[in-house]
């Protein structure tokens, strides 16, 4: 069916219906599914269309007459216009519930896997959480953070922004170049330092380990992410001394650091090269490839006692998954940012005979609809 909707336009008086992936609540307007923002299952509410497709269109709540009894006031003044959180009007533990939902509805419909568990709450929850932020400055030297999807700048209010750590909320007023960038690390003390070639770094501890990371080189946002989930990777993994283990996706080495600590034989891959330096240095004891995963995948040892994979949002994939089944491996531990990807994947694994033991959700980006999961997988 083909209706008139245009961007810009306001829908008036639309019903809410379920929560989808991406932090959007699907609503339905004279046959055309429109993915809304800042809305929440059983209101009634005023939307501003941002995008029209062939098959659907996006939109933002602009009124909300009739409130969910999970509406809470945003703890953020710019909640809705910065494109950080999307889940600031939204009660936590209602956040949670919808996460759970969204996690039970891709993995069950991609996977055909019956996701029975909890999205579990981790402190720093929900304020103060982010370990890491990157600010944009304005020509007269303000920080800010970009709108959703753009460019726009929109500036920090006053306090900073919610969800970084107490220390790098908001950058001292005398630090950046005017239009330029500042890269935040929370710690003592905090750093705020423009983005440069120049390979600075910061050490990250995790347990009894530490860790050399990139200022802007990956590290788990939230400050629990690494101790949280290396612990459930090694729970699920179990591994033994001696195992051959893979790191795949492996950063600065942080899953691989946990695996040698057992005494298992590392080996770890991963794309960016400066990353790739410093796992050598963090994990002196294990072997690291730079390069892409499916192409360096073929070098290393045929056969492969467990494996961690911690992809990008796209996930793995067929090639990456068929050449780790043919290792054989007893057990895989699957960590997912996009539950969508760990869905397809999922279907992609059981095709070569590996099923979920456990899925686990964490809450680890509180405010967004953002959530982690640990999938250990064994063969059928
Ligand atoms: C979610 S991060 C995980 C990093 C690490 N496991 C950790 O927890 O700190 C994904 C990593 O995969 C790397 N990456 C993305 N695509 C890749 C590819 N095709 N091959 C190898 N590494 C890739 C990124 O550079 C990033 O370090």
């Amino acid at each position: 069916m083909n209706i008139d909707i245009t961007v810009g336009q306001v829908v008036t008086g639309l019903e809410i219906g379920p929560v989808a992936h991406g932090g959007h609540f699907v609503a339905r307007h004279e046959g055309r599914v429109i993915f809304v923002r800042h809305a929440l299952t059983g209101e009634l509410v005023d939307v501003r269309v941002t995008e029209v497709s062939k098959r659907f269109a996006r939109g933002d709540v602009i009124a909300v007459h009739r409130p969910s009894p999970h509406r809470v006031t945003a703890p953020c003044p710019i909640a809705g216009r910065c494109g950080g959180c999307d889940f600031q009007h939204v009660e936590p533990g209602n956040s949670r519930e919808l996460k759970r939902q969204v996690v039970a509805e891709l993995l069950g419909h991609l996977a055909g896997y019956d996701f029975t568990g909890e999205v579990l709450e981790v402190q720093p929850a929900p304020l103060g959480w982010r370990r890491r932020m990157r600010y944009h400055l304005d020509d007269a030297g303000r920080a800010g953070l970009r709108g959703h999807r753009s460019e726009e700048l929109v500036l920090l209010p006053e306090g900073g922004c919610r969800i970084a750590d107490a220390g790098i909320a908001a950058p001292p007023a005398d630090v950046g170049r005017p239009g330029g960038e500042l890269l935040a690390v929370a710690g003592d003390p905090p750093l705020f330092v423009a983005p440069s070639p120049s390979g600075a770094t910061v050490t990250e501890a995790v347990g009894e380990h530490s860790y050399r990371v990139a200022l802007d080189g990956f590290w788990q946002a939230h400050g629990a992410a690494p101790k949280v989930l290396t612990e459930a990777v090694i729970a699920g993994l179990a591994p033994k001394p001696g195992e051959v283990a893979f790191d795949l996706f492996c950063g600065v080495g942080l899953f691989a650091g946990a695996l040698a600590a057992t005494g298992a034989q590392v080996w770890g891959i991963e794309g960016d090269r400066r990353a790739v330096e410093l796992a050598r240095a963090n994990v002196p004891g294990a072997n690291f490839t730079a390069g892409d995963v499916a192409r360096r995948l073929g070098g290393l040892p045929q056969l492969a006692d467990l494996v961690v994979l911690d992809p990008p949002r796209a996930g793995a994939g067929t090639g990456v998954l068929a050449a780790l089944a043919s290792r054989r491996p007893r057990a895989i531990a699957y960590v997912a940012c996009d539950p969508a990807a760990l869905g397809r994947d999922l279907k992609i694994a059981a095709g070569l005979g590996y099923e979920p033991v456990s899925v686990t959700a964490y809450d680890l980006f509180p405010l967004t609809h953002h959530v982690e999961c640990v999938a250990i997988l064994a063969p059928r």
